[in-house]
């Protein structure tokens, strides 16, 4: 991916910033599977707790070894505030949505969406915000993240580990959403955890840690593999 990346410069408050981005791809890039790894899709999106998908990603190789697990990263334009996706310990693509239209120019071309779809054989939405998981849970498909989860394919699994400010995760509306997820898309929930939150206020709302999530997933990896392991023998 070296050789994708190129530099832009920005300029605030007459300071000189480079940052780094990457070049939509193109109708020629393709999605390959390894029948060695399980296909893990992470959704990332606009929440302060996607600041630790570094972390994530770090341990998750760790408990599932890089040689069994294949990571891609589906990142919301919000998500992509926080962190710089270019710097993130990761030999997989971050897919945006800028490559949800680059990659299809004509009937036949790869939908990008679609073609994540097929790859994965299992996702999570982690961290969850709140405006993404209104969206999912109505039905929205307005963003790659979004089209993906539609299309999602539900018999296989799909893990979301909800991050957001106290005031918004007791809103009656979140418990309506997280309802429609758990009930009728069948998603498992990695409930959030109480703690001093990172704007300063304190409650229910912060994403589950690490460890939790990464146990959950690796157990989850581990099963597929001895499910796959066994059919192919
Ligand atoms: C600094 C900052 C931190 C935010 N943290 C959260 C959060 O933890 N959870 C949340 O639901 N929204 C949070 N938001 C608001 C979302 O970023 C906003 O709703 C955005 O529209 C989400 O877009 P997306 O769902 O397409 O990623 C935060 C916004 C800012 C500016």
């Amino acid at each position: 991916m070296e050789e994708n990346r190129k530099r832009a410069r920005g300029d605030e408050e007459n300071e000189e910033e480079e940052v780094e981005v990457r070049p939509p791809l193109t109708r020629s890039h393709k999605l390959s599977k390894d029948p060695n790894k399980h296909h893990l899709l992470i959704v990332i999106t606009g929440s302060v707790a996607v600041l630790k998908t570094p972390e994530l990603i770090q341990k998750l190789y760790e408990k599932c070894g890089e040689n069994r697990l294949a990571i891609k990263i589906v990142a919301t334009e919000n998500a992509v505030k926080f962190v710089n996706i270019l710097k993130l310990d990761f030999d997989d693509f971050v897919y945006e949505d800028k490559d949800e239209w680059s990659m299809w120019r004509e009937r036949g071309d790869p939908v990008l969406h679609i073609e994540l779809r097929k790859w994965a054989d299992s996702m999570l939405i982690a961290p969850l915000d709140a405006n993404t998981m209104a969206k999912i849970a109505t039905g929205i498909c307005d963003n790659l993240a979004t089209s993906l989860i539609r299309a999602w394919d539900l018999s296989k699994p799909a893990y979301f580990a909800p991050a957001m400010n106290t005031f918004m995760w007791e809103n009656p509306l979140t418990i309506g959403h997280r309802n429609t997820l758990k009930t009728l898309l069948q998603f498992k929930e990695i409930c959030p955890i109480s703690k001093e939150l990172m704007c300063g206020d304190s409650g229910q709302g912060a994403m589950a840690d690490i460890l939790s999530i990464t146990s959950l997933i690796s157990a989850l990896v581990r099963d597929q593999l001895a499910v796959k392991t066994h059919c192919i023998s």
